[in-house]
This record gives structure tokens, C-alpha cells and sequence, in this order.
């Protein structure tokens, strides 16, 4: 008998796990089927207890049920405690065990451009909000040296750094601050949704103080190159979006359902195409 897997969210219409996961399903043939289920967060419980009756083998959760889900789970783990939201869901035998892939697939992304020593390399976050806090926690377990936050409202970057226990240099600056000591960084990571569409003009952070040569990452997607990356590459910098981080939080839950390596690049690949765009 078939697997069945899941996303749950709302809304979930545009969401690209259910074609990135079907995709590798097929092609690797393991006979799994993935659906997107758009559940209001007055349903979260009821959903959990139908998954719980009808066996699904694992789920996805999105926005905005990350942080709520954990409640219904039976086991957390560390890492996602500690990031305080659970995307992926695993089911042994019955029992919900939540985890946390975002930071991971975003870190594993970060590698492939910028590098094996890149946890050595000076890291500004910019902004700290739940994205900000995955990426923050996880990159800090992993032993990054130094890692600044930049946020609108400095209170929360001071927030996030208190709350992470392990040792870190970390410093909560203003984004006037930020711009101002940008060519300290090699690594710069945008995490607030600042340049997203509609509103693509608009930019997370100043970039003239970078220098060429620095790793500028953005986690938005859409649009697949925001104005503030344009720019960034204009200055010489080398670029991300976040398709890389997607694909990379999907391939890591993929993989822990099935114990099957999923093809990155394809699921890549994929993700592009119905994104509009080649890879
Ligand atoms: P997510 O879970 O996607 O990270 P969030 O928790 O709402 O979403 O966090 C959004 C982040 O983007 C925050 O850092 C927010 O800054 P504040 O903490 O000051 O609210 C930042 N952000 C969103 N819109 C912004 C804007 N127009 N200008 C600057 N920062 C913005």
C-alpha cells in the first residue's frame, strides 16, 4: 500500500512541496503521494487527530501553524525546540515526531556557495523574526563564530541572541548600524520578507558599505531575484535566493520519511520550472 504524506497550511494553493515531492516519488519509485491540505487554524487539532486516524507516514506544516502543531506532536526535537517552530513531521508506529529542517536546508544551501569553512567566515542576519530565529539557532549549533542581527526593531535581535545557548559572538545592531559596518561582513543573510512581491522595490538593508566579493543571501523567492540582490551583484557580490533553501528543508524531510537520498538537483530543477524560471 501507498505512503501518503502532507503539507499543512493556509493557504497552501501556491505551495511547490506537493509537485517537488510527487516528482521524486515517481522518479526514484517509491510509491509515496504528497498532498497540500489548507487547514484554518481553527482545525489544526481536528487535523492532527484525522493524520493520527488515517496513518499518514509524515507531513510538512507552513504558515501559520508552526509553532501551534507542537502541541498536538508526542516527541520534539532538540533542535526544533529550541527554534521554537516545527516544519516536518515524521509518524513511527503512531507517534508524531516534530522537527525542525528549515535552518538545516538553509545551511546546507550557505555551504554550497560560500564554501566549506563558511561557519568561520562574520555573519549579519538581517532581521528576527521565525525565519531569522531557524536560521540563527541552527547555524550557532553548527559553530559559527560571529553572527550580528540587524532588525527594524533592535529589541527583537536582542531578544533572539539572548535566548541562544551556545557560544557565539553576536552582536543586535539597528539597520542604520548595519549599513554603516557592512564591509565588516562576508556573509550577509536576508530573512525579513522586505523585497518580496508585490512590493519589489523595496530593500531589507543598504548595500553601498559591502564589499565585492561577499556572499549575499536572500530567502525570498519571489521574485526569483529581488532589486536588493540585482543590486548586490552589481557591487560584486556572489548571490542566493532562497529556492536553494526550499529545496534544501524539503530534501532533509524527504529524506527522514523515506530513508531515500532525494535528488537535489532535480528537485531543484523542478522547483525552478514551476517557478518560471531555468536552473
Ligand atoms: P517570518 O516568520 O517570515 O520571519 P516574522 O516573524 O513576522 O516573519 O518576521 C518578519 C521580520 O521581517 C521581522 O524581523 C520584521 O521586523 P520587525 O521585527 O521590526 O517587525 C521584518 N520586517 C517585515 N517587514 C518589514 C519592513 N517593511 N521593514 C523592515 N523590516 C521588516
Amino acid at each position: 500500500m501507498g505512503k501518503l504524506f502532507g503539507l499543512l497550511g493556509h493557504p497552501v494553493g501556491h505551495s511547490m512541496s506537493p509537485t517537488m515531492h510527487n516528482d521524486q516519488f515517481s522518479f526514484l519509485g517509491l510509491d509515496g503521494y504528497y498532498h497540500a491540505f489548507d487547514v484554518h487554524p481553527d482545525e489544526l487539532e481536528n487535523a492532527v487527530k484525522g493524520i493520527r486516524a488515517l496513518g499518514l507516514s509524515g507531513f510538512n506544516v507552513t504558515i501559520p501553524h508552526k509553532v501551534e502543531i507542537m502541541k498536538y506532536l508526542d516527541e520534539i526535537d532538540e533542535e526544533a525546540l529550541q527554534i521554537g517552530a516545527v516544519n516536518t513531521v515524521v509518524n513511527r508506529g503512531g507517534k508524531l515526531y516534530g522537527y525542525n529542517t528549515d535552518g538545516k536546508g538553509f545551511a546546507v544551501s550557505l555551504q554550497n556557495l560560500a564554501g566549506a569553512h563558511f561557519l568561520n567566515q562574520k555573519m549579519l542576519i538581517v532581521g528576527a523574526g521565525g525565519a531569522a530565529r531557524g536560521i540563527f539557532v541552527t547555524l550557532a549549533r553548527m559553530g559559527a563564530k560571529t553572527i550580528d542581527i540587524a532588525n527594524r526593531t533592535v529589541e527583537k535581535a536582542e531578544g533572539l541572541i539572548a535566548e541562544n545557548p551556545y557560544p557565539i559572538q553576536s552582536s543586535a545592531r539597528s539597520i542604520k548600524e548595519a549599513e554603516e559596518n557592512l564591509h565588516e561582513y562576508q556573509i550577509i543573510i536576508n530573512t525579513t520578507s522586505v523585497g518580496m512581491s508585490p512590493k519589489i522595490e523595496e530593500l531589507p538593508l543598504q548595500l553601498t558599505n559591502m564589499k565585492p566579493g561577499t556572499i549575499l543571501s536572500d530567502i525570498i523567492y519571489n521574485p526569483l531575484e529581488t532589486k536588493w540582490l540585482k543590486e548586490g551583484k552589481a557591487i560584486g557580490a556572489l548571490t542566493q535566493n532562497g529556492v536553494g533553501m526550499f529545496v534544501g528543508q524539503g530534501a532533509l524531510a524527504f529524506e527522514m520519511w523515506t530513508k531515500e537520498k532525494p535528488d537535489y538537483t532535480r528537485m531543484e530543477q523542478v522547483v525552478m520550472k514551476k517557478l518560471g524560471g531555468s536552473k
